[in-house]
């Protein structure tokens, strides 16, 4: 168990995830945080993880900081988000247990189950079967990263385990129109063809797959939880178990942004796994739910948009 004293060590603080967390542990009035931005070290640096870890010595190490983008990244930079991931994850998990890091929590994502997992997805659907190919790659290593610190658990009984969080959205997202995931691309669509003097929205796919989405502040709620008890698995799923239609979250986003033209679907465009809930009943026998209805959650994210929109987070990736 983790107490407000103890140092803990967020990885990727600067992401949409890690930053969430980072706020939700300095309001709990945890002091001993820390944290470096990818510049001042590269996790994919074997090397410096394992001195930087070896010297800072924190009882608790998240990992929040990894290659993440939609499906049209992962499929053009397949290698880079197997291996970047990869290492990034092993390079960590190694360094935590070569330093006897207490507890070490890895966030992964709903991506891990198979493509046709029967629905909603139990955490024992696990490589049952194939994955969804576009995003394959993020998946095999985040499989591995599932199972890295399951090995850990098994063999050498440490508190390391994994929660996989479904879609999230909220602040701090990336709202790249070629690298983001759904939800903040069409927060962004909308709100540019609003502007636009309500221009039509061209939609990628056929409107049909079903997706559930979590506002980010409940899975750093989630990471807090779970560092403030024994988790007696090593997985477990991090959501709403609640899905709509992209059709149907495509006219929540456009009523909360005001616009008022067509929505085109463009159905050359692949569609991805046909439907994505969690099954979300280990979490909730372990005493934790999610709080914000996705209603609100869009709300506050559009909010927090228009705000920022001069200075909006767009990635991009680059070759090798
Ligand atoms: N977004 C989602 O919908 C979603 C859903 C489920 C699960 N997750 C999981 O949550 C985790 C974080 O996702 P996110 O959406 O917060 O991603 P994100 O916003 O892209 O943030 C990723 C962070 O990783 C850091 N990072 C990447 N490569 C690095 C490297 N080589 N060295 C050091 N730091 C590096 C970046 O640090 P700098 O900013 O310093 O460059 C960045 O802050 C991932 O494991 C993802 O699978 C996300």
């Amino acid at each position: 168990m983790i107490q407000k004293q103890d140092k803990i060590y967020v990885a990727g603080h600067r992401g949409m995830v890690g930053s969430a967390i980072y706020r939700r542990l300095q309001k709990e009035g945890f002091e001993n945080i820390v944290v470096r931005t990818s510049s001042e070290l590269d996790l994919r640096n074997q090397q410096d993880v394992s001195a930087f870890i070896k010297n800072e010595k924190p009882d608790a190490v998240i990992i929040a900081a990894a290659k993440v983008g939609g499906i049209l990244a992962n499929d053009t930079y397949p290698y880079d988000f197997l291996h970047d991931n990869l290492i990034i994850q092993d390079n960590l998990v190694h360094a935590s247990h070569q330093n006897d890091v207490k507890k070490l929590v890895f966030l992964g994502s709903s991506c891990i189950y198979p493509k046709f997992a029967e629905q909603p997805m139990r955490e024992d659907s696990l490589l049952t079967g194939e994955l969804e190919p576009t995003n394959q790659w993020y998946a095999i290593a985040k499989i591995a990263g599932v199972k890295l610190c399951d090995a850990l658990r098994k063999q050498f009984g440490r508190d390391y385990f994994s929660l996989m969080p479904t879609n999230l959205y909220g602040p701090g997202d990336n709202f790249d129109l070629e690298t983001s995931h759904v939800l903040p691309a069409m927060i962004r669509k909308f709100d540019d063809a609003r502007e636009a003097g309500h221009k039509p929205v061209t939609l990628w796919g056929s409107g049909k797959p079903m997706r559930e989405f979590l506002y980010v502040d409940d899975v750093a709620d989630a990471v807090i939880f779970t560092l403030q008890r024994k988790m007696e698995k090593n997985l477990y799923n991090v959501g709403t178990g609640k899905d709509i239609t992209i059709t149907e979250l495509a006219q929540k986003i456009q009523s909360i942004t005001g616009h008022k033209g067509e929505i085109v679907w463009d159905s050359d465009k692949p569609d991805g796994t046909p439907r994505k809930l969690m099954d979300v009943s280990r979490m909730k026998e372990e005493g934790w739910s999610y709080t914000t209805e996705l209603t609100e959650g869009i709300k506050k994210t559009y909010r927090c948009f228009r705000e920022n929109r001069e200075s909006i987070r767009e990635v991009r990736f680059e070759d090798g």
